[in-house]
This record gives structure tokens, sequence and C-alpha cells, in this order.
């Protein structure tokens, strides 16, 4: 049975496609990866090409994490290692690109969609962390990592205390957690040193 591997490699191709670098050369004619942080994600997006690019990006990048694991949860048997595989290999696209030489983005919109297939109360959790934290803060990438946090705890405490746990989901999470973070060590560098850029709503991009 191919299925689940033709899966795998569509979700990855999938998460490969750099919808912010898209968006902003198709549109705006301009390199997202030569403006604001240099990611290819909805809050650079946002930055350099105003509010409603930054949140077209966010919905595209989401939809790539929810496709493929919709996918597999639907036509995989339940319970199948495979279905956790295929949010990890979406995630790993956008993170890891293919057509881009593997320097990817931050994974905090494709994991999103992902989860929201996968675990979603979790993903409401983390969502609403998100909300409080940009709310207060102005931070999106501080934001992301609390989110990043939170989301494990509930996962974590919600999986484990079944009677048969998902362990595939438990070490998913796990890592994509640790991948998100890491991918933040820039952000975390200028949070302490207080350079971080807060979040601004701009009807277009400078
Ligand atoms: O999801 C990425 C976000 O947390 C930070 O993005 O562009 O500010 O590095 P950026």
């Amino acid at each position: 049975n191919f299925l689940p591997y033709i899966i795998l490699l569509f979700a990855y191709l999938l998460g490969s496609i750099p919808i912010g670098l898209i968006v902003g050369k198709v549109f705006y004619h301009k390199d997202i990866r030569k403006e604001g942080s240099g990611n290819i994600g909805a809050t650079n997006a946002l930055r350099a090409f105003g509010t409603s690019t930054g949140l077209i990006v966010l919905l595209l990048d989401m939809a790539k994490g929810f496709i493929p694991v919709m996918l597999a949860t639907s036509f995989l048997e339940k319970g199948s290692p495979f279905i956790a595989l295929t949010a990890l290999l979406v995630i790993l696209g956008h993170i890891f690109p293919l057509y881009l030489g593997f320097k990817g983005g931050k994974g905090v919109a494709t994991a999103s969609g992902a989860f929201l297939a996968l675990t979603p109360l979790s993903l409401l959790i983390a969502l609403i962390t998100f909300i409080i934290v940009v709310a207060v803060f102005r931070y999106v990438s501080l934001a992301s990592i609390c989110a990043a946090f939170v989301f494990q705890w509930h996962c974590f405490a919600l999986l484990l205390k079944e009677a048969k746990p998902d362990y595939a989901t438990v070490i998913l999470v796990a890592i994509v957690v640790l991948m998100i973070i890491s991918k933040h060590k820039s952000n975390l560098e200028r949070l302490l040193n207080k350079t971080e850029p807060k979040l601004k709503f701009t009807k277009k991009g400078n």
C-alpha cells in the first residue's frame, strides 16, 4: 500500500511552497527575504506588505498544514502513525523547503494548520495564549513562543491521560515545538536586546 507514502510526499512538497515569497514577488516585486526580519512567514509579510497581505499569507500557510493532515485522517486508518508523520512532513516542508535550498520559515502558521486538523482543542488554547500575549506585549515572536509552550503542555496533558496514548502525536508535538522555538533564536536575541519590532498594522508596505 503506497498511499501513506504518497500522502507524505505530497505533504512535504506542499509544505515547501513558500507562500510569503511568492506573494511578495508576484504582487510587490520584492523578495520578502530581503525585507524586515528576512523570514518568509505571515508576520514578515504583514511588516513588509501590509496587514491584508500578511493575513492572506497566514491563511494560505495554515491551509498548507491543514490539507495534508485532513487527507491523512480521512484516508488512513485511525491511530496510524502516518497521520502524525504527515503533519511532521508538511511542517518540515515549510521550515526546510525543497525549492529554497532548505531555508524556509519558522513553522508557526503551517503547524497551526496541521494541529487544527489533529489536536483542535490544544490549538484553540494556544491561539488564546497567542492573542493575549500579542495584545499585551505586541511581539508576535514572543506570542508564538509562549503559545508553543502552552500548546505542548496542553497536548501532553490531554494525550498522556488516555488509556492508550497516541505516542506518535506526543513525539510529533515535542519535535515541532522544539523546531519552532529554535527557529526563533534571532527573535529571542532581539527580545533580550529590546530591538525586536512590535506588531504594527499598516495598510501597505513602504
Ligand atoms: O511566526 C513567526 C513569528 O513568530 C516571528 O516572525 O518575521 O518577526 O521573525 P518574524
